[in-house]
C-alpha cells in the first residue's frame, strides 16, 4: 500500500515536524566543523520547498554521528544548518536543543513557511531508545510528522517512530517526504516487477552481511554479478586456495547454497575470473582515525589459486569486461556493495569498468538503473557518473535492509494512502 505523502497534506499555518537524515560527512577546517559531502541535505530541498509552498511551519530534527546521549560539540548540527540555509536560500533557524525551551521557543515562533533546524537528536540517550516521554517531547509543538529520514528509518528511535505515534494519536497525520517516496519507489515498488533482463551486481566485504539480500534477489533476479571480498569466500567454499584475502571460512556452506539456489531458479550466478591481487606492506604509519596505513606490493591480476602472501583487494579487468557486456544488455540494474577497495586507484580498475556499464546502459539502452546506496554511490561518484544513473539510494544500512525485504520502523510508522 502506498504511503501518504507531503502532496496529499493541507498544512497551511501547521507545524510541521520533519526528520531528516542530515547524517552528513564532517571534516575540521580551521577549527571549525563542516559538511564535506552535502547530498544527504541537497536530497531533502524538493520535500522542504514543497512544504514551504504549502505555508507550513516545519521543524526539523535529525541525528549527527553517535554520541551516545552526550552534548558532542563536533557533533553538533549547527554546521549543516548553515549548508541546508545556503542551499535552500531561505532563513533556517536553529535550536541549539532538540527538547525543552529553546526548542519550544523557536517552534511557536515559527511563521507560514519558515523553517527550523533542531540541535542532534543523539544528545539524549533517550533518542535511541526511543523513550516514550522524550518522543512525547519532541512531538511537543508537532501537527503533522513527516518523514523524509529514509536512511535512518531502519532505527526505532523517539525522532523516526515514537514520535510519528505521538502525532498520530492526537489524530495527525504522518506522512512521506518526497525523498522517502522515491526511496521507496526506486529499492521497492520498482524492483517488484522489474523490467527484464534484471541484473543485479552485489559486491562488498561479507556473504554474512549480505546473504540475506542476495536470497532475495535470487527470487527476482535474471543475472547476479558478484564481487568485492565477498568472492574470495566463494572461492574458499570451491577449495581454492585464498592466500591472506579476507574471507569467512564458516560461511562456505551458505555460499554453496545461495550458488545451488540460483541453479535451481535458472538465475545466471557469475564469480569473477580473474582478481587483482597484492601484498600488503605495514608502513608502520597511521592515518587521521588512528588505523594503520598499509602499501601494495606486487600488485598482479590473475586467475586461479592465490598466492599465500598475497591478497584479493578487487575484480580484474576480465571479469569487468565480461559483467559490462552483461549489463549492456540489461533493463533493470541493481547495485549493491564495491566490486573491490576503490577508494585506492590501484584496485579501482574493474569496479570503474562496471561503472561505466552501469552509466552507458542507462544513457544507452534505456536500462533503469538504481544504485543501492553506502560505498556503491562512491564508486559511481568517484567514477564521476553520479548523473549518468537513474536512481542513487541516501540509505547505506537502511537501503540494506529494504532490499533484504525487511520492514523498516520509520516507513512502518507513517499512514497509508
Ligand atoms: C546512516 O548514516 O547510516 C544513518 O544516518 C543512520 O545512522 P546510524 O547508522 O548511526 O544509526
Ligand atoms: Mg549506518
Amino acid at each position: 500500500m502506498a504511503k501518504l505523502t507531503v502532496r496529499d497534506l493541507d498544512v497551511r499555518g501547521k507545524r510541521v515536524f520533519v526528520r531528516v537524515d542530515y547524517n552528513v560527512p564532517m571534516e575540521e577546517k580551521d577549527g571549525q566543523m563542516v559538511v564535506t559531502d552535502a547530498t544527504r541535505i541537497v536530497e531533502t530541498i524538493p520535500t522542504l520547498k514543497l512544504l514551504i509552498s504549502k505555508g507550513a511551519r516545519i521543524i526539523l530534527a535529525a541525528h549527527l554521528g553517535r554520541p551516545k546521549g552526550k552534548r558532542e560539540p563536533t557533533m553538533s548540527l549547527r554546521p549543516v544548518g548553515l549548508k541546508l540555509h545556503e542551499l535552500l536560500g531561505e532563513p533556517v533557524e536553529f535550536a541549539d536543543d532538540c527538547i525543552g525551551v529553546s526548542a519550544g521557543k523557536i517552534a511557536s515562533a515559527l511563521k507560514d513557511g519558515q523553517v527550523a533546524l533542531l540541535e542532534n537528536a543523539r544528545y539524549y540517550k533517550e533518542e535511541e531508545a526511543n523513550d516514550p516521554a522524550f518522543a512525547e517531547k519532541l512531538a511537543q509543538f508537532a501537527d503533522v510528522y513527516v518523514n523524509d529520514a529514509f536512511g535512518a528509518a531502519h532505527r526505532a528511535h523517539a525522532s523516526t517512530e515514537g514520535a510519528a505515534r505521538v502525532v498520530a494519536k492526537r489524530g495527525g497525520k504522518c506522512a512521506a517526504g518526497l525523498l522517502m517516496e522515491r526511496e521507496l519507489k526506486f529499492l521497492g515498488d520498482e524492483l517488484e516487477n522489474p523490467a527484464r533482463p534484471f541484473v543485479v551486481i552485489l559486491g562488498g566485504a561479507k556473504v554474512s552481511d549480505k546473504i540475506k539480500v542476495i536470497d532475495r534477489l535470487l527470487e527476482k533476479a535474471n543475472t547476479i554479478l558478484i564481487g568485492g571480498a565477498m568472492a574470495y569466500t566463494f572461492k574458499l567454499a570451491h577449495g581454492e586456495k585464498v592466500g591472506k584475502s579476507l574471507v569467512e571460512p564458516e560461511h562456505r556452506q551458505t555460499a554453496l547454497d545461495a550458488e545451488a539456489k540460483a541453479g535451481k531458479l535458472g538465475v545466471n550466478f557469475q564469480l569473477p575470473a580473474d582478481i587483482v591481487v597484492a601484498t600488503a606492506v605495514d608502513t608502520g604509519k597511521l592515518n587521521k582515525k588512528g588505523k594503520p596505513v598499509f602499501d601494495y606490493a606486487n600488485i598482479q591480476t590473475m586467475k586461479g589459486d592465490i598466492p599465500d602472501d598475497a591478497e584479493g583487494f578487487g575484480i580484474g579487468d576480465e571479469t569487468a569486461r565480461q559483467y559490462a557486456k552483461i549489463l549492456a544488455g540489461a533493463k533493470t540494474i541493481l547495485w549493491n556493495g564495491p566490486l573491490g577497495m576503490f577508494e585506492d586507484a590501484r584496485f579501482a580498475g574493474g569496479t570503474n569498468i562496471v561503472a561505466r556499464a552501469v552509466a552507458d546502459a542507462t544513457q544507452n539502452s534505456g536500462a533503469k538503473s538504481i544504485i543501492g546506496g553506502g560505498d556503491s554511490v562512491k564508486a559511481i561518484n568517484k567514477a564521476k557518473l553520479g548523473d549518468k544513473v537513474t536512481f542513487m539510494s541516501t540509505g547505506g544500512g537502511a537501503s540494506l535492509e529494504f532490499l533484504e525485504g525487511g520492514v523498516l520502523p520509520g516507513v512502518a510508522a507513517l499512514m497509508d494512502k
